[in-house]
C-alpha cells in the first residue's frame, strides 16, 4: 500500500460534524493542478459553476452545463486526495422536478466519484433536497445571493441589506437545513443575518461575503489570488498573481523574439528511457 492510499478523504458527515467546531476551510478549484495545491489546506473543494465566468468568460453561470461540471469534477478528483469534493449542479439540471434532480446528481456522483453536490435555493428546493438525501445524495445548500437566479433578481447585489428582508432568507436557510442538507453556503448577506442564521441552523454554515461567525468560509480561488479582472467587494485578495503571470509571459515573448531562448537540452532533464 502506498502512502497515498493512507489518506482518508473527508466525507459529508465529517463536515456535518464540524458545526461550532474548527472552522471549515473551503476554496473552489476547477483543475487538477489547482486542486492539488488547495487540497493541502482545505476541508472542502467546491467545483463551482463559477467556472463558467472564471474559466469560460461567460457573464453569468446560467450557460454552464452538466457535462462541463462533470469534466472539471473529474479533474479535481484526480488532483485531490483529502478534501471533500463538492460539485455544483448547474442551472437547468435540477429545478424542474425532484426526479430530474436525482438523475442529474446520480450522474455527477457516479461519473466523477465526488462526495457531494451543491444546489441553489431555499424553501422551494426543500422537497427536492429531502428526496435527494433520502436516496443517498449528500446535498450542500446555497442561500442568500443565488447567482443562477440572476435573470430574475437582476444584479449580483448583496441580499438582506434591510432587516425587513431577513425573514425570507432565514426561512430559506432553515428549510434547507431541516430538509437534510449537510452544510449550507450563505452568499453575500448582511453580516448580522449571516451570524443569526449560523446560530439558528443545526448544520455548518459556509460564508462567502456573509459573516466571520459562519462555521467556515469559501472564496473563488482565482478571486483571492488576484487573477480575476472583477471581484465582489467582500473578497480579500491574498495574492496578486495576475501581474506576475503577465510579467512571465512578457519575458517569454521577449526571449522568443530576441532568440534568447535556451537550447532544448537545458530546458528538460532527459528521461532515462530516452537516453
Ligand atoms: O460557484 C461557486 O463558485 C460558488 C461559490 C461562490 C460558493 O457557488
Amino acid at each position: 500500500m502506498s502512502a497515498q492510499d493512507d489518506i482518508k478523504r473527508l466525507t459529508a458527515p465529517d463536515i456535518r460534524a464540524r458545526k461550532r467546531g474548527t472552522p471549515i476551510v473551503s476554496l473552489t478549484a476547477y483543475h487538477a493542478h489547482t486542486a492539488r495545491l488547495v487540497d493541502k489546506y482545505c476541508d472542502i473543494i467546491l467545483v463551482g459553476d463559477s467556472l463558467g465566468m472564471v474559466m469560460h468568460g461567460f457573464e453569468t453561470t446560467v450557460p454552464v452545463t452538466l457535462d462541463m461540471m462533470i469534466l472539471q469534477g473529474h479533474a479535481v478528483m484526480r488532483g485531490s486526495q483529502r478534501a471533500l469534493v463538492v460539485i455544483d449542479m448547474p442551472f437547468g439540471s435540477y429545478e424542474q422536478s425532484k426526479e430530474q434532480a436525482f438523475a442529474s446528481c446520480a450522474r455527477v456522483l457516479k461519473e466523477t466519484g465526488c462526495g457531494a453536490i451543491k444546489l441553489e435555493g431555499g424553501r422551494h428546493m426543500a422537497e427536492t433536497i429531502a428526496f435527494l438525501t433520502a436516496r443517498g445524495v449528500p446535498v450542500m445548500g446555497h442561500v442568500g445571493l443565488t447567482p443562477q437566479s440572476i435573470n430574475t433578481i437582476g444584479s449580483f447585489r448583496a441580499q438582506g441589506r434591510d432587516e425587513a428582508d431577513w425573514g425570507p432568507i432565514e426561512a430559506d436557510a432553515k428549510a434547507v437545513a431541516e430538509a437534510g442538507a449537510f452544510a449550507l453556503v450563505i452568499e453575500a448577506v448582511a453580516e448580522p443575518l449571516g451570524r443569526r442564521i449560523t446560530e439558528q441552523v443545526a448544520i455548518p454554515t459556509i460564508g462567502i461575503g456573509a459573516s466571520a461567525a459562519c462555521d467556515g468560509q469559501i472564496l473563488v480561488l482565482e478571486d483571492m489570488l488576484g487573477l480575476s479582472p472583477r471581484v465582489p467587494k467582500f473578497v480579500r485578495r491574498y495574492g496578486q498573481l495576475g501581474p506576475g503571470i503577465e510579467a512571465a509571459i512578457a519575458a517569454y515573448a521577449d526571449d522568443v523574439r530576441s532568440r534568447a531562448f535556451p537550447a532544448p537540452e537545458h530546458t528538460y532533464p532527459m528521461r532515462k528511457k530516452d537516453q
